[in-house]
Parts: C-alpha cells; structure tokens; sequence
C-alpha cells in the first residue's frame, strides 16, 4: 500500500504510549498503574482507583478523604438541566438521555470550556466524574417518569448512585452494604481498558482541541453500540430470549452456522486471547454473592450452560472465544434491581474516569498529534464531466 500500511480496525497499530493500563491479553492480565486489576477490586475503593488512574499513585488517608468530599460536593447538577430531561420523550433510552445531558453541561458550565490553564481542566474534570451518575440517575428517572432524587451528602459515591435510582422522595432509604460493594467493583472492574474503540475516539475528539465534555460525549456514544459496551444490556435481552437451560444448543448450533448472523454477545475480545480477567472476578463475585444479592437462578444456569458448551466446542476454542466482562456484568445489575436499559450507563459511569484519565495523559504527551489515519483509495480513476 505504498506510503503507509493498510490496518484496518487497528489490530497492530499502537496509537499512543501510555503509563495507564497494560493489558496482555494472552496471560489474561489486566493492570492500572501496574497494580493487577485482581488486588485493587478486591482491596480498593472504586474512588481511590479513581484517584490512581488520574494522578499514578494511590491516595493517602488525608487525600482520599478530600477526595471523596469533592465527588459529594459536586454531584449536584444546575437546576436547568432538569428541563433537559423533562422535554424527551417517554420511551427516550436512558443512554440517548445521558450523552445528552454530558454534551449540555459545555452550555451550563461554559466557563471553562476555552480551557485557558489547568485549573479550567482540573475543574472540567471535577465535574464530569462528581455529575455523570446524578444524570444517569436522573435518565433513568425520567423513562419511568418518577420524580428526580437530589444526591445525599452524607452518602459514598456507589452508596449514592443506588440511591438516587431506587428512593422515594423524601425516604431515607438504607442501601445494603453487600449491594454497594458489588457495584463498586463492577465501576472499578470498567475503570480503564487502554485504547478500546471509545477511549480511541476521545483521544481523537481530544486531539482535535476539543473540551472534555465534548469528548466524553463522543465516548460515550462510542460505547453505546453491542459490539462494545452496549453488549451487557444485549447479554441479559439474549439470556431471556434464549428462555431455558434446554434451549442453549439450539443457539449454539445458530451461532456456527455461517448462514447465520447470530452471535453470542459477552463472547470474544480483541486482545483477550484466554480470558478475561473482569469476567472471572465477576463470575466469583457472582458466586460470592448470588445467595445475599437474590440473583436470578434461571438467567444464572443459562448463562452457566451457555459457558459450559461454548467452552467444550471447537468453534469457540479454535477462535479462542471466551466470556467477556459484559457476561456476568448484567446478572449482577439484574440483581440489584437496575433495568438492561441502565447496564451501559452503569459502563458509563466506571468508565468516564480512564476517558478522563486519557484525555488528560494525551495532552500531556509531547508527542501528540491530531488523528489523522490515512485510508486505500479503490473508487473510481479520475473521469472527465465532459
Ligand atoms: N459469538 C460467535 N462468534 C464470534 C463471537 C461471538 N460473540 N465473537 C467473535 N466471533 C467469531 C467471528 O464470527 C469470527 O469468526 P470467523 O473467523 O469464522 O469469521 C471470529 O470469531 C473472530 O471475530 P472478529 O469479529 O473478527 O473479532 P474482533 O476481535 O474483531 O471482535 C468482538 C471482537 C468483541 C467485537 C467480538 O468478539 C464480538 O462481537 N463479541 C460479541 C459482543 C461483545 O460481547 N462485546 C463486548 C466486548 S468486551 C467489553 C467491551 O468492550 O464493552
């Protein structure tokens, strides 16, 4: 291809250096910082694997704690939002609702978006990582059209989040602890995963000068398709379409039929070649968890059916296909009492700390340049009007 080579869905193309994540996918291993992802979901906070992937190092007793009051302090929302969120439409999807009202706060917080020096970053970032959970609190709200929970201040950050989709007005709802560990794993476990397809197009958005609400935005649409985080909402849609435990061959046979379309959804991964690593904590947790957490039986022994045959079977040995994050991910939300509709804005909100914290290491980099990938002309040879 002449000047330039020819890559297409950049499997061996590094488009950046990065001192965030490391990822080898065929050990199946998966660090932040250099920290393995095992150690830190079971002994860390999702806050303070927050602060570690933005600043490199964990925070300190007296650092976690102002830390934390930030995130409390600025998960209110200007009010005018609301009015936002009041004029879509009923069946409007909670993720349509969320990448909205990101790419609204640029026109309600507009101070900072000329971003003049880093205290204008600084507090860009504030907001994005304190506000996304009270907006995808609130789409959620709003496709039930129940009334809108303000944050409570006196409550963590995941404590906060189940909070402000499941109370009453008004009601001093308690949140079960054990709910609030399983969902702060799953923030950190979504945390950061290098260059995926939406981490690349905020490094992309970024590199054009663009603002970060403007480029999480863009993530977050990146996101929304099936074949990356919008698989753990088709997971649990294709486990109830699949219906019982007897059914799981029949769309095993589907998926290896190559008249047939039909795919597996939380199988596969582009770099995990063994496994990865967030499915099998997930698939621990679940197992921890499932008796506490009420986790449905039926969906689960599908699903456990689906893994045994899937890898039992040639076609997913040979092609190396292994249960993804999004596998387990959604039977653990199912259980916690959060509708499919919410599962990617729950990837969402774990995520938009590595956008973060990869927007802000690429214009650190003195090696940045704007995205520009080349591409091989095959249309027509120049022709003439005349
Ligand atoms: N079910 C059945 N066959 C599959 C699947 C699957 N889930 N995934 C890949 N294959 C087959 C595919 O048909 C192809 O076979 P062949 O060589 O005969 O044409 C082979 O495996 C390679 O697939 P590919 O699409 O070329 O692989 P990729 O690296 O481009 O795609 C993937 C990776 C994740 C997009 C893909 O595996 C997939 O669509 N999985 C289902 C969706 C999913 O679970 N996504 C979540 C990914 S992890 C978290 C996240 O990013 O959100």
């Amino acid at each position: 291809t002449g000047m330039f080579t020819y890559d297409p869905g950049f499997t061996s193309t590094a488009s950046c250096s990065s001192t965030i994540t490391y990822i080898d996918g065929e050990k199946g291993e998966l660090r932040y910082r250099g920290y393995p992802i095992e150690e830190l979901a079971m002994k860390k906070s999702y806050l303070e694997v927050c602060y570690l992937l933005l600043n490199g190092e964990l925070p300190s007793p007296e650092e976690l704690a102002a830390y934390d009051y930030e995130f409390r302090k600025r998960a209110y929302v200007h009010e005018g939002l609301k009015n936002l969120f009041y004029s879509f439409p009923d069946n409007a999807h909670p993720m349509a609702m969320l990448s909205s009202a990101v790419s609204a706060l640029s026109t309600f917080y507009s101070e900072h978006i000329m971003m003049r020096n880093d205290e204008d970053l600084q507090v860009m970032r504030r907001r994005l990582l304190a506000k996304v959970p009270t907006l995808a609190a609130f789409a959620y709200r709003r496709s039930l059209g129940i009334p809108f929970i303000y944050p409570d201040l006196e409550r963590s950050f995941t404590e906060n989040f189940l909070y402000m989709i499941h109370a009453y007005p008004g009601q001093d709802l308690k949140i079960p602890e054990v709910q609030v560990r399983a969902l702060d794993t799953i923030f950190t476990l979504h945390a950061d995963h290098e260059q995926n397809a939406s981490t690349t197009v905020v490094r992309s958005v970024a590199s054009t000068g663009a603002h970060p609400y403007a480029a999480i935005t863009a993530g977050i649409n990146a996101l929304w398709g099936r074949a990356h985080g919008g698989a753990n909402e088709s997971v649990i849609a294709q486990l109830e379409y699949i219906g019982s435990v007897e059914r799981v061959d029949e769309f095993i046979a589907r998926t290896k039929d190559p008249e047939d379309d039909f795919r597996l959804m939380g199988f596969g991964h582009r770099v995990y070649k063994n496994f990865d690593p967030r499915a099998k904590i997930l698939k621990k947790l679940l197992d921890e968890m499932k008796d506490e957490l009420n986790v449905d039986s039926e969906l689960l022994q599908i699903a456990e059916k689906i893994e045994a045959v899937a890898l039992s079977d040639d076609y997913f040995i040979s092609r190396k296909l292994y249960p993804n994050i999004d596998f387990y991910s959604g039977l653990i939300l199912t259980a916690l009492k959060i509708p499919k509709e919410m599962f990617t804005i729950i990837f969402v909100i774990g995520r938009t700390v590595g956008w973060l914290a990869q927007w802000l290491e690429f214009h650190a980099d003195s090696e940045k340049k704007i995205a520009r990938p080349r591409q091989r002309y095959i249309g027509p040879e120049t022709r003439s009007l005349t």
